[in-house]
């Protein structure tokens, strides 16, 4: 269709362009409904974009790795003069979080209503407790557990936790696939 204004993703949730740029969507991506998903954005195969989040790619590009989930109402920006979002593989962003021209390494988590802003990284596998803010610049360790508003280092992760991460970042994986059938068998 020309000048089309939006595209429906698998799942429901809605693409936009933004300066002539669409994102660029892996095809068994569950974007959910009321998902916003805004211009200069890539995400990899077996990610899932869940109910309302937006995810703006205009004054920067946001890259989303494989199998990694957005969790309800979130949402992920970026700030003009290149401050970019990189978001790996398996990481795992709880309900209503923040997540504002930031890394985040695969394996990373950050906890809902958490926010993290301009220029901080989570490293592999560190963790952003929920409800905690992640301060421009700052550094989460791999592997290691920040909490707070300011964040603070508090601890390296014990194995448990990692593997209680592992859990729910494949859990979410799987449970975007079967809504992703459900959505398909529906829409036939
Ligand atoms: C970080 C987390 C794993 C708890 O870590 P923990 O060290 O095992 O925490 P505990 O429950 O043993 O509590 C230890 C202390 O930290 C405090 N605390 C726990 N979680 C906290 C948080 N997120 N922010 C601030 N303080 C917190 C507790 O109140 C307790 O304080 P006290 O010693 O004064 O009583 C948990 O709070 C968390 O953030 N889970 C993530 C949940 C989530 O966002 N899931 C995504 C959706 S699926």
């Amino acid at each position: 269709m020309e000048n089309q204004t939006f595209k429906i993703a698998n799942g429901g949730g809605k693409l936009y362009p933004f300066g002539g740029v669409w994102p660029e969507i892996a095809d068994n991506c569950f974007i959910a409904p009321g998902a916003r998903i805004i211009g200069n954005v890539k995400i990899g195969t077996g990610s899932s974009i869940w109910f309302n989040v937006v995810i703006r790619g205009d004054v920067g590009s946001v890259i989303i790795g494989e199998s990694s989930n957005i969790q309800d109402g979130s949402v992920i920006h970026v700030s003009s003069g290149g401050i970019n979002t990189q978001i790996g593989d398996d990481v795992l962003i709880g309900h209503m979080a923040m997540v504002h021209g930031t890394t985040i390494e695969d394996g990373g988590f950050v906890g809902f209503n958490a926010a993290t802003m301009d220029n901080s990284r989570i490293c592999a596998r560190g963790m952003l407790a929920a409800g905690s803010l992640l301060s421009p610049g700052k550094t989460i360790g791999e592997a290691e557990l920040w909490m707070g508003r300011p964040a603070k280092y508090v601890r390296e992760m014990s194995p448990k936790m990692l593997e209680n991460n592992v859990f729910g970042s494949n859990g979410y994986a799987k449970l975007a696939q079967k809504y992703l059938s459900e959505y398909l068998s529906l829409k036939k």
